[in-house]
């Protein structure tokens, strides 16, 4: 094989190739797509990652031995092609961007041979996931993936070239970091040396990009990966890659400029989509009550209406009791879905179920008028009509309601407008619709810590006329943090961050830290801000979840070359593995015996 390219040298990828090298004698390199044997016609499709080039080889023009060769052929086998650039003979392709030429064959080396795929190596593959995962790198041979992974490398490339424009220094952060429990869970990597003690993967690199804002380096980014050990989703996995930055003597309206910048420049130039500036913002408040969502989908419309003060006088138990417990009453108006069956309308009910609702009350109304509603009985006629009213509800409308706590009823609803807009098809995924959110609470109450624990994180700083109310009413204060959203996706967020110490240590305080603790865990960054610390503030996007959207795909395992599935194994590589007994005695460790195995 050493002698494989001895006197070869590529000219061209497969579908670099165009009617502009007609003459030409050229040297292409691939992997065979197809080959079709007519007896004395053999028609190639040699494939790379630019395309596909059809080569012919005819009897008469083509040596015999050449012939001969051709016809062994098979699938996914790989080759180098010298030969002569024609116009095509027979009929043009017009599905294949090089479809008006072809390549007339003057030597053919098959480079290695191939067994027969698993699956077939083509566009919109319905082979299933796990398959495909398990020989990956037959599966990015498929031109979606690989359209998917050079659009991936070109917006990084655009996204540095940007930064670096910008003025931002790449800075590599450590991977092998100390542990910090804020968060989602940590992946651990035990120590040798010190035995008993464990590094962290880092979750972002936060800690150390406030301290290089310390170090004077004044704006930083990184395509940093990112480790998590938390549920995984379609949007979702344990380890992923942040565009991640910080920027020095800088405020909300900084960053946000900076970033919508970089966005409009990014979507036009990898997908030429304009991204009008600036993109709308909206307060965290508003969202929720608008969209019962942190991260809205503002493709279309299907608001929340607060009906509370309309049924407030209602006898209907669901209601009044709901409002009694200090919640309220919302609904969405699914126009023109008045005449949907029962039978989905349940499926409904489930879904809403599903997302925390007791129930959900429907109130339908058909297309002459009569309304058909699981609650109307026990409402007056004038009751229905003033909430038919409020919600704007027409002919052929339905209408659905939960009542409940805010936070249930945001969730029920705000999921089931996205299931609603999935059913009635009003998600279009060529429209790219960004929203900031910002004014995010700063804290969030976790009845399962019983404490009160950061929305984003502890180094967010609070809006300075929310700081009153930090000891009496810590639940009030909003953060100057923002999310950037795209078509429903939170694509990335960050803050400003504290720099006074005092601040900080009251943060401490209400997170439940002692000082101690507190000492203990970000002591390093309590005393570097002792030195000096400028006014700081920054952002990480999910660059994993940007390029999902870009491709238009439904996963971000679409568009990551090594993905991992759904429990966090790797089916290719079947990582994670036992490891030595031996490994096992270095590091001091024991696997703790199975349940039922003592
Ligand atoms: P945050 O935790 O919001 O902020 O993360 C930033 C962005 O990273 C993406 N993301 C993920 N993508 C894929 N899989 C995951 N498991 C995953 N988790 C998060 C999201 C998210 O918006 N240090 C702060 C940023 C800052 O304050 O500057 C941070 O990590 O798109
Ligand atoms: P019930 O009286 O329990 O049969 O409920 C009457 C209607 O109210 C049914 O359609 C229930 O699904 C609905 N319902 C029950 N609980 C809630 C709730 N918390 N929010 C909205 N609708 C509800």
């Amino acid at each position: 094989m050493a002698e494989a390219m001895k006197g070869l040298k590529r000219t061209h990828r497969c579908a670099e190739l165009t009617a502009a090298n007609v003459g030409e004698t050229v040297t292409i390199m691939g992997w065979v797509q197809k080959n079709r044997n007519k007896g004395g016609l053999v028609f190639v499709d040699v494939r790379d990652r630019s395309g596909i080039i059809q080569v012919v080889f005819e009897e008469g023009k083509s040596d015999e031995a050449l012939l001969e060769k051709a016809a062994k052929l098979r699938a996914e086998f790989v080759v180098a092609v010298v030969g002569e650039v024609k116009k095509r003979s027979g009929a043009v392709n017009e599905n294949l961007a090089t479809g008006g030429i072809e390549v007339i064959p003057e030597e053919l080396r098959i480079l290695s041979e191939s067994e027969t795929p698993p699956f077939p190596i083509e566009e919109n593959s319905r082979t299933k996931e796990e398959i495909r995962l398990k020989y990956r790198y037959l599966d990015i041979r498929r031109p979606d993936m690989q359209r998917n992974l050079m659009m991936r490398s070109k917006a990084a490339t655009l996204i540095r070239q940007f930064l670096a424009k910008e003025g931002f220094l790449e800075i590599e952060t450590p991977v092998l970091i100390g542990s910090t429990p804020e968060g989602a869970r940590d992946y651990l990597v035990p120590s040798r040396i010190h035995q008993g003690h464990f590094y962290a993967l880092p979750q972002s690199p936060q800690l150390f990009k406030q301290l290089l804002m310390c170090s004077g380096c004044d704006r930083y980014f990184q395509l940093a990966k990112c480790f998590r050990d938390e549920d995984l989703r379609a949007d979702r996995q344990p380890e992923f890659t942040q565009i991640d930055m910080e920027l020095s003597f800088v405020d909300v309206d900084d960053v946000i400029d900076v970033n919508e910048r970089l966005l409009k420049e990014l979507f036009m130039d990898v997908l030429g989509v304009d991204v009008p500036l600036p993109i709308p913002r909206m307060t965290w408040q508003e969202a929720m009550d608008r969209y019962g969502s942190d991260k809205p989908d503002i493709r279309f419309g299907m608001e929340l209406t607060d009906v509370t003060e309309v049924v407030s006088g209602s006898d209907f138990a669901v209601f009044k009791g709901a409002i009694e417990n200090g919640g309220t009453v919302r609904g969405i108006n699914a126009k023109g879905q008045g005449a949907m069956p029962r039978k989905k309308i349940d499926k409904l009910v489930s879904f809403a179920k599903d997302y925390g609702a007791k129930g959900l009350a429907y109130l339908a109304i058909s297309e002459d008028g009569t309304v058909k509603s699981s609650f109307a009985k026990f409402m007056t006629e004038e009751e229905i009509d003033g909430l038919i009213k409020a919600m704007d509800g027409k002919k052929g409308d339905l209408l659905l309601f939960a009542a409940d706590k805010n936070k249930v009823v945001w969730a029920v609803l705000g999921a089931l407008r996205l299931e609603l807009a999935k059913q009635m098809e009003l998600l279009d995924k060529d429209e790219y619709k960004f929203l900031w959110v910002t004014e995010f609470p700063l804290l969030e109450w976790s009845e399962e810590e019983n404490r009160f624990m950061a929305m984003h994180h502890p180094f967010t700083m609070p809006m300075e006329e929310d700081l009153a109310y930090i000891d009496s009413d810590p639940g009030r204060v909003r953060a100057k943090a923002y999310d950037i959203v795209l078509n429903g996706n939170e694509i990335g967020g960050g803050s400003v961050r504290i720099f006074d110490p005092k601040i900080q240590s009251k943060m401490f305080e209400v997170l439940g830290f002692t000082q101690e603790q507190a000492q203990d865990q970000f002591g390093f960054l309590l005393t570097a801000f002792k030195y000096g610390v400028p006014p700081h503030a920054g952002l990480a996007y999910g660059l994993d979840r940007i390029i999902m959207l870009m491709a238009k795909a439904d996963s971000i395992r679409d568009v990551i070359a090594f993905p991992k599935i759904k429990d966090a194994s790797d089916l290719m590589t079947e990582a994670p593995t036992t490891v030595d007994a031996k490994q096992l005695e270095e590091l001091g460790l024991e696997i703790a015996a199975e349940k039922g195995e003592e």
